[in-house]
């Protein structure tokens, strides 16, 4: 979306809209008064249908690694743990689970690609837990997650989930997979700023031993009853404006929003094709391509990446192993149709002008 001159297709945070803006600068609620009480109350009933599930949210603050975090220490501690790692985010949940659990076995594959379904399968004879990031951010996969659901809970296995940069932009079934807990975060499809982790725990059975201020229980404990409260100070600005970013998701209406995220995610690849710009990340027996984030390589990335920044269009270059070598568009919250012609074209002037003629038509 559009913040004066300049459009960000960086995946997170992205630049949430002025009247989302607007709400950081409003007088703050006394945060033990009834004002914030029911500003707390509209967020949580607001979160569940983008969860898909109804349970338990509450909202840390901090940023969704603390969400992460709150979940894997309570869920993993002591338990043996599987994580499918296919990119960054993958890797971390595998970080953050080895600090607390008695194993952890990662089913990786290539950076783009996911792993064959039966090496998942295979490695969750005999675990407790499985921690999936649902979109892949790094590399731009949507993880199927109904069948990876379906073969953790066939076999009996727990399931934590990282919804972060699908949440509100892709439909997330948390009733559907069964999972014990789902970790959002509020600065890339929802279009709030960032600070704030939504976390929903379905089922508590098994959770404990996690740190005094990620200790998921307090933020229970604290949300219900008459007055719905945070145990520690919440950042209070951040809950107003994530506020008014659901009243707009809801005055948007969910299906529509997808649909939205949907159709330009497919306006990006198709444009990308017609440029002759390969993808980077390939569909396999456990994701599809995201229609939140999309990766491509062309040559001399970060070249790319400052031509474009320079007309006024960010985008995001690869993490970790892939840095240099793609580069990563987010269609996320406000992002139109419009924002992606302008992207494509921008794009087919920068590498026709300034990098390789030859890879265009
Ligand atoms: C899938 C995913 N998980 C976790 C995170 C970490 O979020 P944060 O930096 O807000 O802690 C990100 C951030 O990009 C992400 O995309």
């Amino acid at each position: 979306m559009a913040s004066g001159s300049t459009i960000s297709f960086i995946p997170g945070p992205v630049n949430p809209s002025p009247e989302v803006m607007r709400a950081l600068s409003e007088p703050m609620p006394y945060h033990r008064g009834e004002e914030f009480s029911r500003m707390y109350e509209e967020i949580i009933e607001g979160m569940k249908p983008l969860f898909g599930a109804e349970g338990d949210v509450v909202v840390i603050s901090g940023s969704s690694t603390a969400g992460l975090e709150s979940a894997l220490a309570g869920f993993a501690r002591d338990r043996k743990v599987v994580a499918l790692v296919d990119g960054k985010f993958g890797e971390r949940l595998a970080e953050i689970s080895s600090l607390y659990a008695e194993e952890v076995r990662k089913v990786r594959s290539e950076w783009g690609k996911t792993p064959p379904q039966e090496e998942l399968e295979a490695s969750l004879d005999g675990a407790d837990l499985l921690v999936v990031v649902h979109n892949e951010t790094s590399t731009g996969i949507e993880h199927d997650m109904d069948l990876i659901s379906d073969l953790a809970s066939d076999r009996g296995v727990d399931l934590v989930v990282d919804v972060v940069s699908s949440i509100g932009g892709i439909e997330v079934r948390g009733d559907r997979w069964r999972a014990k807990a789902l970790v959002g975060g509020v600065q890339k499809c929802i279009g709030a700023p960032p600070g704030l982790a939504p976390v929903m725990v379905r089922d508590w059975e098994g959770y404990g031993g996690a740190p005094y201020y990620l200790d998921l229980r307090r933020y229970r404990s604290s949300a219900v009853g008459d007055l719905k409260q945070t145990p520690f100070t919440p950042a209070l600005p951040l809950f107003a404006a994530l506020r008014v970013a659901l009243r707009e998701i809801h005055s948007e209406g969910l299906e529509a929003r997808f649909l939205r995220h949907h159709k330009t995610a497919e306006l990006l690849r198709e444009g990308l094709e017609d440029l002759r710009v390969e993808l980077f990340a390939r569909s396999g027996e456990l994701g599809k391509l995201s229609d939140t984030v999309t990766s491509f390589m062309v040559p001399n990335p970060e070249v790319v990446r400052r031509e474009l920044a320079k007309r006024g269009i960010l985008v995001a270059g690869g993490q970790g192993p892939l840095k240099g070598k793609m580069l990563r568009v987010a269609t996320m919250a406000g992002i139109t149709e419009e924002d992606v012609q302008l992207l494509l074209s921008e794009l087919r002037k920068v590498l026709r002008s300034e990098i390789s003629p030859e890879v265009l038509p």
